[in-house]
């Protein structure tokens, strides 16, 4: 069983191995659109009314009794800490109160899993491009636990640039799934955008780093030009140029990767795997250079807890588990998961702050 608390939904699923037999999702989105965005502090105390109900609905629709559960997972970093507490902390209570083995899981290790979850063939190495509202990044993924970052945004994730976008362009909350409708009916070169590119102090520019808060700020200047010449906004040009900038530069960087690195498979995972503009050019890209991309299926590319707990699986079968003082982190490494679980010889998890 494993908890999802790390941001504005409350998930909690039962999984056996790759197959899901429970996933439930408790989603706080109402609560947050009057703000126009997540509040932490509205997001933890959701959590905490949400959470119980979701785990005795995880139960029932499963058919699972607590003695049949293997092991109970949290996520544990990165995230809003408040809200990470909620689910670590009921994750942790559960296990000693079932007396059951406790897992910590990095949540972008989990987003890493939902390709598992869709394509259960999947084996490492492969490269992941982890697109959310959090993280923009390119992982090599080596084997369960180990987990190499290659490329990274510098400044917003897409997501961000997403849901800041449809902001300025008072479109609502959250704003990826707005501008991609939007963007389907708009023409996508309407408007040429700066795709965003990080120098290198050498001369050039970092092949897998991107930024988008250049990009934001582009968008934003051109709709005030707009503005100034008209108060009706070509909103759906808009969004399909945005949109078109963000997917070719997110395209351009996970094949070069994948080609430099010999990878044959780009996994796709995170909220923005449901772009349509990405799922085309990246599905096009792959094509014509010989790699396999796989989109996971809709339904798994926002948060789950499905996700989570089919990496703690995946982990307990290895004999990982984590001392039940794990805390929570708002950022860690991808690099840095083996250090939620204690060694072999019960010595403690050295990325476990001290409470
Ligand atoms: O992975 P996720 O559910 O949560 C994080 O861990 O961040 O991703 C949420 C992000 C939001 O920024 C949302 O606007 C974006 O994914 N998103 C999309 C689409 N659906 C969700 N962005 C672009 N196009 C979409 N169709
Ligand atoms: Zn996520």
């Amino acid at each position: 069983m494993a908890i999802e608390t790390s941001c504005d939904e409350t998930a909690v699923a039962i999984v056996k191995n790759r197959e899901i037999l429970s996933s439930i999702v408790s989603s706080q989105i109402a609560a947050h659109q009057v703000y126009g965005g997540v509040v932490p502090e509205v997001a933890s105390r959701q959590h905490v009314e949400l959470l119980n109900p979701a785990i005795a609905q995880a139960l029932t629709e499963s058919h699972i009794s607590w003695p049949e559960i293997d092991g109970i997972a949290a996520t544990c970093a990165p995230g809003l800490v408040g809200a990470l507490l909620v689910g670590l902390t009921a994750a942790k209570t559960l296990a000693i109160v079932h007396d059951k083995p406790f897992l910590g899981i990095h949540h972008l290790e989990g987003h890493i899993y939902a390709s598992y979850l869709s394509s259960p063939d999947l084996e490492p190495p492969f490269l992941c491009l982890l697109v959310s509202g959090g993280h923009t990044s390119l992982i090599y993924v080596k084997a369960c636990g180990h987990y190499e970052t290659l490329g990274q945004t510098r400044d917003d994730a897409a997501g961000e640039a997403f849901d800041k976008v449809a902001r300025l362009l008072h479109l609502g909350y959250p704003g990826g799934p707005i501008i991609d409708k939007l963007a389907q009916q708009g023409n996508p070169n309407a408007f040429p955008l700066p795709e965003g590119q990080v120098s290198l102090p050498e001369g050039g520019f970092h092949p897998y780093d991107s930024s988008f808060s250049g990009l934001k700020t582009a968008v934003l200047r051109l709709t005030q030009k707009l503005q100034e010449a008209s108060p009706e906004l070509p909103v759906v040009d808009l969004a399909a140029s945005f949109q078109e900038t963000v997917a070719k530069a997110l395209t351009k960087r996970a094949i070069a990767c994948a080609l430099n690195y010999g990878l044959s498979t780009i996994a796709v995972g995170g909220g923005v795997a449901a772009n349509s503009g990405l799922r085309q050019h990246l599905q096009a890209a792959g094509e014509k250079h010989n790699l396999r991309v796989l989109f996971p299926p809709l339904k798994f590319c926002t948060d789950k807890a499905a996700m989570i707990a089919c990496a703690a699986a995946d982990h307990l079968t290895r004999g990982h588990t984590s001392p039940r003082s794990l805390g929570a982190l708002s950022r860690m490494p991808i690099s840095d998961v083996m250090q939620l679980y204690q060694k072999k010889d019960g010595s403690g998890a050295a990325k476990c702050p001290g409470w």
